[in-house]
């Protein structure tokens, strides 16, 4: 509703101020004395070298006489601040009817526009470790956010299923392991092979030769490099198909890193061609110098593709296979450096939309405050943190509120909910510690604490057993303070998904949700509902089914899903 505030403000203003600056610039302070929409006239004065006070007037003298275009109820002027309080009644009424409008009312922001999104992204043979839970949870709740905005998203789980350390890992299968062992042990047999073959090879180097003859093999295509390849693939897919299960997450893609290995020598020829490849002690590279950065290395000496080449020729695929407006790569800030090679390596190709693809980095984990690495042993498995936080969900249920009906299904919403919350609560980039206490308190700013609100309301919906419709209320009976700044929380939905979305940011939605959630209790608190007499009662009834039904709207946002009771 600002962005509609501020459309029709600037319109009336004319000249005086664009859209782009009044958007920038505009509040909707938390203070109800303040006004709904307070635009502080400092960063103009400063740029028409005038005194704040007197555009502050200048704005509040115009747009008084036009109240009734703006819905609004006063228009003040306090120093340099144009302060406006709108029609309480209307601005309910606008909100209402929007929120039950197909798709919340929202514009359609994408207008089908394609974006590919790379996300989750494991490696196969490898565990599924905290650091692609994060991946996961941020692309998926991505790819829900600007599905909700009108976009078309492709997603794609792009495997790390290639490379050098496949060679390492068929020869110690070959030397010290069996079909058996691995179909018994999985993941763990191979990630103990893959360790096994660096501590031996520091003894046998020989066993890299070995190593690095296998994988020439493979690139060669030899059928049974391929098949046990192959096999490993299968065995982890499996086990990261449970983690996504736990999660509800789908992809349209599982094409890795394996797809793009024969379109190296096509990319190789083509970098020739354009005259960027240089060779340097055997491998060939694009020099990055000029851009102050390290070569992008496209082959080693033995002539393989590298993690560089394949993402260039996938990116160059994607492109054609999907038209993207945007594609987004969903890792580890330490990742960084990778990607501006890549990305700077297809711009020097002279492909114009290089612009268009966009590493979306993030912070370390680490749990209970202990770091997760694979080196010092101590790597986290994503299954386990999941599995941890429904247990500890469990145990709170059997505590509080033992005769809950369908408790299972309960504590794995509430356990992987609070998991996914408390990932996406922080600005993406921060390293995000899961210490248990804080992730499933019901008292903080947690998943569990948003749920609650949710089973509250619905409780309440249930009780009153009322189906109240927008215009079946009177309006006035929502226009208390307590009532009135939950409907402002409402009516900035649309803004804070598009925030969301322009910042990839989830956060800003987890944000929402608590102040959404926070201010419903206080109005639970303040207002009685049930007890309520007719009109206030069915006022209060319909701002309750509204507030739910955007709480869960905005969890599925995140990927949590709201138990109806707990
Ligand atoms: N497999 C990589 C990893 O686990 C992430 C891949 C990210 N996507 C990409 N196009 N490089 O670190």
């Amino acid at each position: 509703m600002k962005n509609e505030f501020c459309d029709k403000a600037a319109k009336l203003l004319e000249e005086r101020v664009t859209r782009e600056q009044l958007l920038a610039i505009t509040e909707v302070p938390a203070d109800e004395k303040m006004g709904d929409y307070a635009i502080p006239c400092f960063a103009l004065a400063k740029e028409q070298r005038r005194n704040p006070a007197v555009i502050a007037a200048e704005f509040k003298e115009i747009l008084s006489g036009k109240k009734e275009e703006l819905a609004a109820d006063r228009i003040e002027n306090v120093g340099g601040y144009c302060n406006v309080f709108v029609d309480r009644e209307k601005f309910t009424k606008k909100c209402f009817a929007k929120m039950f409008q197909e798709n919340h009312g929202f514009r359609d922001w994408g207008a089908g526009g394609v974006i590919c999104m790379d996300y989750s992204s494991p490696n196969i043979a490898k565990n599924f470790h905290a650091g692609h839970l994060r991946t996961t949870i941020i692309g998926n709740s991505l790819y829900k956010i600007f599905t909700k905005l009108g976009h078309s998203v492709v997603r794609i789980n792009y495997l790390g299923d290639w490379g050098t350390q496949f060679g390492k890992l068929i020869t110690a299968y070959k030397k010290w392991s069996s079909p058996q062992a691995v179909e018994e042990r999985g993941i763990d047999e191979l990630l103990d092979l893959y360790v096994k073959l660096n501590a031996e090879a520091e003894k046998s180097p020989e066993l890299i030769e070995e190593a690095r003859a296998w994988f020439v093999r493979m690139e060669n295509n030899d059928p049974e490099a391929l098949a046990v390849w192959n096999w490993f693939r299968e065995i982890s897919m499996q086990e990261f198909e449970r983690v996504y299960k736990m999660l509800d997450i789908s992809f349209d893609s599982c094409t890795g890193e394996s797809f793009y290995r024969d379109k190296v020598p096509g990319l190789i020829e083509e970098l020739r061609r354009k005259n960027l490849l240089e060779e340097s002690q055997g491998a060939l590279v694009i020099d990055l110098g000029a851009y102050h950065m390290p070569p992008c290395l496209i082959t080693k000496s033995d002539g393989g593709s590298i993690y560089h080449s394949r993402d260039i020729a996938a990116a160059i695929d994607r492109k054609k296979k999907y038209g993207f407006e945007k594609c987004l790569y969903i890792t580890g800030a330490e990742q960084s450096l990778h990607f501006k090679q890549v990305f700077k390596a297809v711009e020097l190709m002279g492909y114009s939309w290089a612009d268009e693809l966009v590493h979306v980095p993030f912070g370390l984990v680490s749990l209970d405050g202990a770091k997760l690495s694979s080196r010092k042993g101590n790597m986290v498995y994503a299954e386990d943190i999941l599995k941890e936080a429904v247990e500890r969900a469990m145990e709170q249920i059997r505590e509080k509120n033992p005769s809950l009906a369908d408790k299972e299904d309960t504590a794995e919403k509430v356990g992987v909910g609070a998991v996914i919350f408390h990932d996406l609560y922080h600005q993406r980039i921060k390293n995000v510690d899961f210490a248990w206490e804080d992730v499933l308190n019901l008292e903080g700013a947690t998943g569990p604490y948003v749920q609650y609100a949710y089973a509250r309301a619905k409780s309440i919906l249930r009780k009153s057993g009322d189906i109240v419709k927008a215009d079946d209320i009177n309006y006035h009976k929502l226009a208390d303070d307590a009532a009135f700044s939950l409907v402002k929380i409402l009516s900035g939905y649309e803004d804070a998904v598009v925030n969301a979305a322009r910042g990839y940011e989830p956060s800003v939605i987890a944000r929402y949700l608590i102040t959404l959630t926070s201010a419903f209790n206080h109005f639970y608190q303040k207002c009685p509902i049930l007890q309520a007499v007719e009109e206030e009662r069915y006022a209060r009834i319909l701002l309750v089914t509204i507030v739910q039904d955007v709480i869960a709207d905005a969890c599925g946002l995140l990927g949590t899903k709201c138990p109806e009771e707990m």
